[in-house]
């Protein structure tokens, strides 16, 4: 075992204290210790953090694939690096090992050279959870392109804006996608993206449903056909450590995504150690993370981390709750699953479920438990604890996101003691603060505030792809000097922290970060809309749900449910269809300052069904609207 994963509270301390005093001798320590590299680092780190501008082990070369799969064919070629767990339970598990990951992957990464795609080129990727899925993402990062995963659930709008924003060349694709019963129909999804796009070349397309689809000639070609023929052998790139490795696009407070920047070796450092000290994955281990590849918890956590690590990975193209909703628990122990890696909303919608259906299978084999994406409640921990783990299986509640590219805030498994509901302690190299209002650190230990982190580490962003400014003004500038990472916090005497939610305007909503101007830019579009805003308020399984107040113009007639069902499609085929309100509310008026700022804090608190304590609204331009809105929303249900 390397001496930088921790193997027990004491080891934990020494590691993290190591890391905060000295942090360019720690990592460079793990990093020369633990990977393959063509070139050493001229230095471990540069940081400022005013500007931004970060580089880790710069000088350095390296190709994360080499890591990720070759340098373990020698003793683990036959071992299973990705087991494929289909969504159809009459289709065969696949037991990919990496020796056939790397044939693959070579494949793949010679069909996209020979499609002309070089280094720096980015390529979307739009796929369903198969395979070819991770050999794309892989083979990209063999050639040195950059990949920009668009998870396969959002609309042919929000795929447009993300192959223009990053001048894609190339988009993989399939033909359609299993979900449950349904098929997603993603190459007519990327036809129509394309008729808005100018930059690609040339669309791959995998057979995967045998949907009916229409191939453009001279530009769309079979995956099947591209590859056929392709040699094994692919020499990985030389990668700088400052290259850049993928795009990933996450919800921001203004309607446009913002495209976060991972560069190759600190996100791989980085994955691979708080991969292999969250879970405290064993050789011979089966680790299962259910998230979806067009997360970053599918980048970090199904792909770069377990690959780096040698693990074996399952990777599951279904939902939880087909054919039946015991489908994660067969799964389980159809695969002796040891670590188990899913969202709270996963956890708080199978809780409602006869516990039978539970108990059919058999769970002995876990170890691990882990959640991720949102807070999660002491009803849904305790349901985990007891159900799924038998009270013996430690729950890692790990808090981090997109921009930070790993874990940042979590329980070491059968390490840390944890505490319902609490992301508990940093992992080493991490040094998260809590921040007033006013700007002003909290000093004390038991506290609550706003979390920054105050020093680089490695798995950082370390920009917004083509808008640098926009980087910095939302993460660096609130607080100077330190990251802002968009959470409220708590923390305790021990310092132990437990995340309390966002607090800007991103909603999560099932686990997926929305932004609600892009809902509202949506809603927008309908011609009888004025002015739309936009809130979450707490769902019992979602979390968190979607509620949009609407005004009218007063010219419009529209007939109410027509109207509702209109601006449903609309924001299903703008934004997505996760991004649907679970509730409309038409109002003649919306809350608004002196200076025409809408109150969206007293729409969040009327959304969460509050009558009272809406605070001092004399001084809003139009106080009378609150009561208006109030009466209206006493009388309403729910959209679907
Ligand atoms: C939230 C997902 C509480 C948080 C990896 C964060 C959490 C956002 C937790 C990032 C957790 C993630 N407890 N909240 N354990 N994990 N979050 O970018 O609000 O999809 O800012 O990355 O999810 O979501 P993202």
């Amino acid at each position: 075992m390397s001496s930088y994963i921790a193997s027990d509270f004491h080891h934990y301390r020494q590691l993290y204290k190591q890391s905060i005093e000295d942090p360019e001798t720690f990592w460079g320590d793990f990093a020369s210790s633990e990977f393959t590299w063509h070139k050493p680092w001229d230095s471990v780190l540069d940081a400022d953090l005013d500007k931004p501008d970060i580089s880790w082990f710069s000088g350095a070369t390296l190709n994360i694939t080499e890591n990720c799969i070759d340098r373990h064919l020698n003793d683990k070629g036959d071992q299973t690096a990705i087991l494929f767990e289909p969504n159809s339970i009459e289709e065969q598990a696949q037991h990919i090992s990496y020796r056939q990951l790397a044939t693959e992957v070579n494949k793949t990464a010679n069909m996209l050279l020979s499609l002309g795609v070089k280094k720096g080129d980015r390529v979307c990727i739009y796929m369903p959870m198969v395979p070819e899925l991770a050999y794309a993402v892989l083979a990209c990062a063999r050639i040195g392109a950059v990949h920009s995963v668009v998870f396969a659930g959002f609309s042919s709008k929000s795929l447009a804006d993300r192959i223009n924003d990053a001048s894609c060349n190339v988009v993989l694709t399939a033909d359609g996608g299993f979900r449950g019963t349904k098929v997603t129909q993603l190459k007519s999804i990327v036809d129509d993206a394309l008729t808005q796009c100018t930059s690609v070349n040339n669309v791959v397309v995998l057979q995967r449903t045998n949907s009916k689809v229409t191939m453009q000639e001279d530009r769309d070609v079979w995956w099947h056909e591209a590859i056929d023929g392709q040699s094994d052998v692919c020499p990985a790139e030389e990668m700088d450590a400052e290259d850049m490795l993928f795009i990933l696009y996450t919800s921001g407070s203004t309607g446009k995504p913002k495209g976060m920047v991972h560069t190759c070796a600190g996100y791989m450092v980085y994955a691979n150690f708080t991969f292999r000290n969250v879970f405290q994955y064993k050789p011979g281990d089966v680790y299962w993370c259910t998230a979806d590849i067009g997360w970053i918890t599918g980048h970090s956590y199904i792909l770069y981390g377990p690959l780096s690590a040698g693990a074996t990975t399952v990777m599951f193209e279904g939902i939880p709750s087909y054919p039946d909703t015991n489908r994660f628990w067969q799964v389980v122990e159809k695969h002796q699953v040891n670590i188990f890696y899913t969202a709270p909303t996963a956890i708080r919608s199978l809780a409602l479920c006869d516990i039978s259906l539970v108990n059919q299978s058999d769970l002995s084999s876990l170890k691990t438990l882990g959640t991720v994406g949102e807070p999660i409640n002491l009803e849904a921990w305790d349901w985990y604890n007891l159900h799924i783990g038998k009270e013996q299986c430690p729950i890692v509640d790990t808090w981090w996101q997109t921009e930070t590219g790993g874990i940042m805030i979590s329980p070491l498994s059968g390490i840390t003691k944890t505490i319902p509901t609490f992301a508990t302690l940093p992992l080493p190299g991490i040094q998260p603060c809590l921040m007033n209002e006013d700007g002003n650190e909290v000093l004390e230990m038991e506290g609550e505030g706003r979390l920054c982190i105050r020093h680089a580490w490695p798995g950082m962003a370390r920009t917004i792809y083509g808008d640098h400014q926009r980087f910095k003004d939302t993460y660096y500038t609130t607080f100077p000097g330190k990251y802002f990472t968009g959470d409220g916090a708590k923390r305790d005497k021990e310092g132990n922290y437990r995340i309390t939610g966002r607090v800007d305007d991103v909603v999560i909503v099932s686990g997926h970060n929305l932004g609600t101007a892009e809902i509202e830019n949506a809603i927008n579009q309908h011609q009888s809309v004025v002015e739309s805003a936009v809130v979450g308020y707490p769902h019992d399984i979602k979390g968190n749900a979607i509620c949009a107040f609407v005004t009218l113009s007063p010219d419009a007639v529209v007939d109410q449910d027509d109207f509702r069902s209109e601006l449903l499609d609309l924001v299903a085929s703008m934004v997505g269809p996760i991004s649907k309100p679970e509730r409309i509310q038409i109002c003649t008026g919306l809350p608004k300052t002196r200076s025409g700022k809408i109150m969206r804090r007293i729409l969040r608190k009327i959304a969460a069904g509050e009558t009272a304590n809406f605070g001092d609204i004399s001084t809003l331009l139009n106080p009378e609207s609150v009561n208006e809105i109030l009466q209206v929303a006493g009388q309403q249900s729910p959209t679907r």
